[in-house]
C-alpha cells in the first residue's frame, strides 16, 4: 500500500495507521480521506490483520478536523458530497469487523473527534484535547458526529459539546465516557498496541460478531436485536474456534484460535 498522507505498518496481527500531515495537525483533506478508505478496505480483507491502531503523526495532533482550506470554498452540493464521503469512510471503520483503537495523541477536533468515535475503543494521551468546534466556524459536524457523540456520551452532554464547541481535556473526556482510557503521552502507543495485541489474540469470528451485535443491534428495536444476537450466537457455534475455546477451557490450557 503506497500512500502520500498515511503510514501503514504491521506488527504481527496488528496494523498501525498513522495520518501523516503533521504540519496541519493531520487535518483530513479529500486525498487523506480517500487514502484512509483504501487502507481500511485493504486491512479489512487481509485475514492476517486482526486489530488496527489509528493515530496521528507528531505529538500535537491526532486529527484537527476536516481541512478548513477545503471547507472554506465548498458549495452546497459539494458540502453534501463531502459529508457523505466522510460518513462513508467512518462507517467503513466502524463496520470493518475488526477492532480499531484510536490512539489519540493530541488534538482530536471536529472530523478528528468523529474519526475517533467511529473507532471501537479510544485511548487518549493525558495531553490530548477533544471537541466538536464546528459551531465556531458557522457549520455543523458532517461525519455523523451529531449521531455518534449523542450515542456515546448521551444527548445532554453531546448537545453541550456541539453547541459550545468547547475543547475538553482527556481526563474530562474520560469522565464523560468519550474515551476508554487516559495514559501518559509517552506510553500511548505502547498501551494502544498492547490492547490491540490482546484483542488480536481473541477468536476473530467471535470478535466480529460481538462488534456486529453491538453496533448493528443498537440501531434495531430490542426484540429484533435479540433475534440478531441469537442468530450470531448460533453461527459462532459452527466455528473451529468455538470447539477449541471450550476444549481448551476443559483441558485447563490456553486456547489457540485460528480464525475459522
Ligand atoms: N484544517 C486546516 N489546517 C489546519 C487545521 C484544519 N482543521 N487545524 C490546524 N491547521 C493548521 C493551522 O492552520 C496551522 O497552519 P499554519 O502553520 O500554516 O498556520 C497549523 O495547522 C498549526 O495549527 P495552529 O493553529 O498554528 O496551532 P495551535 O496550537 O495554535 O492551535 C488548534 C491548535 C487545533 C487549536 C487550532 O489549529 C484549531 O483550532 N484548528 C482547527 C480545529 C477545527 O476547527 N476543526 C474542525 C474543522 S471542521
Amino acid at each position: 500500500m503506497a500512500f502520500e498522507n498515511l503510514l501503514v505498518e504491521r506488527d504481527g496481527g496488528v496494523a498501525v495507521i498513522t495520518v501523516n500531515r503533521p504540519k496541519v495537525l493531520n487535518a483530513l483533506n479529500t486525498q487523506t480521506l480517500d487514502e484512509l478508505r483504501r487502507a481500511i478496505l485493504e486491512l479489512k480483507h487481509d485475514d492476517s490483520v486482526r486489530a488496527v491502531v489509528l493515530t496521528g503523526a507528531g505529538d500535537k495532533g491526532f486529527i484537527a478536523g476536516a481541512d478548513i482550506n477545503e471547507l472554506a470554498v465548498q458549495t452546497p452540493t459539494g458540502g453534501r458530497e463531502h459529508a457523505l464521503r466522510g460518513q462513508h469512510v467512518l462507517d467503513l471503520i466502524e463496520h470493518m469487523g475488526k477492532p480499531v483503537i484510536a490512539a489519540i495523541n493530541g488534538y482530536a477536533l471536529g472530523g478528528g473527534c468523529e474519526m475517533a468515535m467511529a473507532c471501537t475503543l479510544r485511548i487518549a494521551a493525558e495531553t490530548a484535547k477533544l471537541g466538536q468546534p464546528e459551531i465556531n466556524l458557522g457549520i455543523i459536524p458532517g461525519y455523523a458526529g451529531t449521531q455518534r457523540l449523542a450515542r456515546i456520551v448521551g444527548k445532554g452532554r453531546a448537545l453541550e459539546l456541539l453547541l459550545t464547541g468547547d475543547q475538553i481535556p482527556a481526563q474530562e473526556a474520560h469522565r464523560i465516557g468519550l474515551v476508554n482510557r487516559v495514559v501518559p503521552a509517552a506510553a500511548l502507543m505502547s498501551e494502544a498496541k498492547k490492547l490491540a495485541a490482546t484483542l488480536a489474540s481473541k477468536a476473530p469470528v467471535a470478535v466480529h460478531y460481538i462488534l456486529d451485535a453491538v453496533q448493528k443491534g443498537m440501531e434495531m428495536p430490542f426484540p429484533e436485536a435479540e433475534v440478531f444476537e441469537a442468530t450470531l450466537f448460533g453461527l459462532v457455534s459452527s466455528t473451529e474456534d468455538m470447539r477449541e475455546g471450550t476444549k481448551a477451557f476443559l483441558e485447563k490450557r490456553k486456547a489457540d484460535f485460528k480464525g475459522r
